[in-house]
């Protein structure tokens, strides 16, 4: 975490090894990210990458597959040939029947001599991007076949989804658990590893005007968004049965949550603010009963619809999903933190797919300041909000109340916005490439202790068992609209709504900003 703040920090030397290595997640994410720290001289000059998956391919065939992701996905371009050709020889495949001991013990045999090629001090780095039902086989052979036997480090990187309930994330736990140490495994969920939401402490913790008033006496709610345009294109199989409760919530949304809800760090050390997270999420007030659930909980599925004049079909027309289907493609609740700081504030959260913006948004609403004579009589006053913009913008902007300038006393909503990711000359990392840097330096701030990820699957199971027993309780929304009425109703029934993301559709507020609009 500390270490964070210095941008001259490189990784140790280690082995990179990649599993699933000519699957999506490595051609989207992870080839870019390797080469953006290489570019900017994180991984030093001791490294080597070993691709790993069944299919079988030359190195020269696996380093054009990197090239061509890279070139698609990468911020960085690719640079003169020199660069290239020292990135490129630092690959090599390997293919591996993953069930199979004997391939790990050629695997540790083609390791050593990379490592003694490239002097790597025995520093191993697995990143599973494979089927969690794999997580533990992976496990198990990597230790039978020797490949957790150098001197030095061995860290396990995995992905979602870590089970489909409590039970099932539990069981995926100890398998991986009977050979890694918990401090080992480091679980990643992407959106910790974006820069606004780790912006969310520096924000919190290090103004003066925000902490004092961050708790039940002056916050009104706090609003959490995550409205994505896209359907499930080409993953209907795995989404029909994940749904965005699990795909979403148990995840991406509560560890938002956490990172808005929780106390101060005693220390900036990884257990010390993952202790924090984990109060959090053992104070959200839990789902008693069916009908807690419908109170409280809005699931919706899209039907047929429009975005921006294109026609779009209904969840259940989409490929690899049964025309009856009762999965979630949106959800919205009311969360409570029953703790001292957020005893009674709503901490309202929705995501869905084919919503009409790809946005993701925590807007913290304050309470009003007290009616008086001189404002209150002649108007509604707007209530002040802090919104943190996450995704795809990279910002935060506070909305006051000022004078309109003229005679009249009327007051006029100002917002001023402080824009990341509209400055020219900044080219934020993506999370992929903190996430593995912070892997590669034994920094698991930001990824997902088990005790946190068991408190999210117990909250969440009850939602999902409800939904089970009343299938009826789904609701339906037109592709490209917000989501189905009742999440709506869900805010008007205790006097609030959800504010606008991208707030600048909203009228009569004066934007004043780092940038030109
Ligand atoms: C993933 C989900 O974890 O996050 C996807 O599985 C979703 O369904 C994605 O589209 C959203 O991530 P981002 O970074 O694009 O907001």
């Amino acid at each position: 975490m500390t270490d964070q703040l210095n941008d001259n920090v490189t990784a140790e030397g280690a082995v990179y090894f990649i599993f699933g290595a000519t699957g999506d997640l490595a051609r989207r994410k992870l080839f870019p990210a390797l080469y953006s720290l290489y570019r900017e001289g994180k991984l030093g000059d001791k490294f080597a990458i070993v691709g790993l998956a069944r299919r079988p391919r030359t190195d020269e065939q696996f380093r054009e597959d990197v090239l061509e992701s890279i070139k698609e996905f990468c911020r960085y371009k690719i640079g003169d040939g020199q660069d290239w050709q020292g990135f490129a020889e630092r690959f090599t495949y390997h293919s591996l029947d993953i069930g199979n001991v004997d391939g790990f013990r050629e695997l540790k045999a083609s390791t050593e001599a990379l490592e003694a090629r490239y002097s790597i001090p025995g520093n191993r780095l697995f990143y599973l991007a494979l089927a969690p039902e794999l997580f533990g086989t992976v496990s198990r052979n990597l230790r039978d076949g020797g490949m957790l036997e150098s001197a030095g480090w061995h860290r396990l990187v995995i992905e979602k989804p870590f089970g489909y309930d409590y039970p099932s994330a539990s069981k995926l736990n100890e398998e991986i658990r009977h050979v890694f140490r918990e401090e080992e495994v480091f679980r990643i969920d992407h959106y910790l590893g974006k820069e606004m939401v780790q912006n969310i402490e520096v924000i919190r913790f290090a103004n003066a005007f925000f902490e004092p008033l961050w708790n039940k006496q002056h916050i009104a709610n706090v609003q959490i968004t995550l409205a994505e345009t896209v359907g499930v294109e080409e993953r209907g199989a795995y989404y029909n049965k994940s749904g965005a409760l699990r795909d979403m919530v148990q995840n991406h949304m509560l560890q938002m949550l956490t990172m808005i809800a929780m106390e101060p760090p005693s220390h900036l050390d990884p257990e010390a603010i993952r202790d924090e997270k984990v109060k959090v999420l053992r104070s959200l007030r839990g789902f008693k009963s069916g009908d807690e659930v419908r109170e409280r909980v809005i699931r919706g599925q899209y039907t047929s619809g429009e975005l921006r004049g294109q026609p779009l079909n209904g969840y259940r027309e989409e490929d690899s999903v049964p025309p009856d289907s009762t999965t979630e493609t949106f959800f919205a609740a009311r969360l409570f933190v029953d703790n001292f700081r957020w005893s009674g504030v709503p901490f309202y959260v929705r995501t869905g797919k084919r919503l009409p913006v790809k946005s993701t948004e925590i807007v913290v609403e304050f309470k009003n300041v007290p009616g008086n004579l001189l404002f209150a009589s002649r108007q509604q006053l707007q209530p002040n909000l802090l919104v943190i913009r996450v995704n795809p913008m990279e910002g935060i902007y506070i909305k006051i109340n000022a004078k309109k300038p003229g005679n009249e006393m009327t007051v006029q909503p100002v917002a001023m916005e402080f824009c990341q990711s509209c400055q020219i000359g900044i080219n934020t990392p993506e999370a992929y490439e903190r996430l593995i840097f912070d892997a590669a330096r034994g920094d698991s701030t930001y990824f997902t202790r088990w005790d946190e990820l068991a408190a999210a699957w117990q909250l969440v199971d009850p939602i999902a068992a409800a939904w089970q027993e009343h299938a009826a309780d789904l609701a339906y929304y037109s592709a490209g609209a917000w989501g189905p009425q009742q999440a709506h109703k869900l805010l008007h029934q205790d006097g609030f709504h959800w504010w606008p993301v991208n707030g600048q559709d909203e009228d009569n507020v004066i934007w004043v900003s780092n940038t030109s609009k």
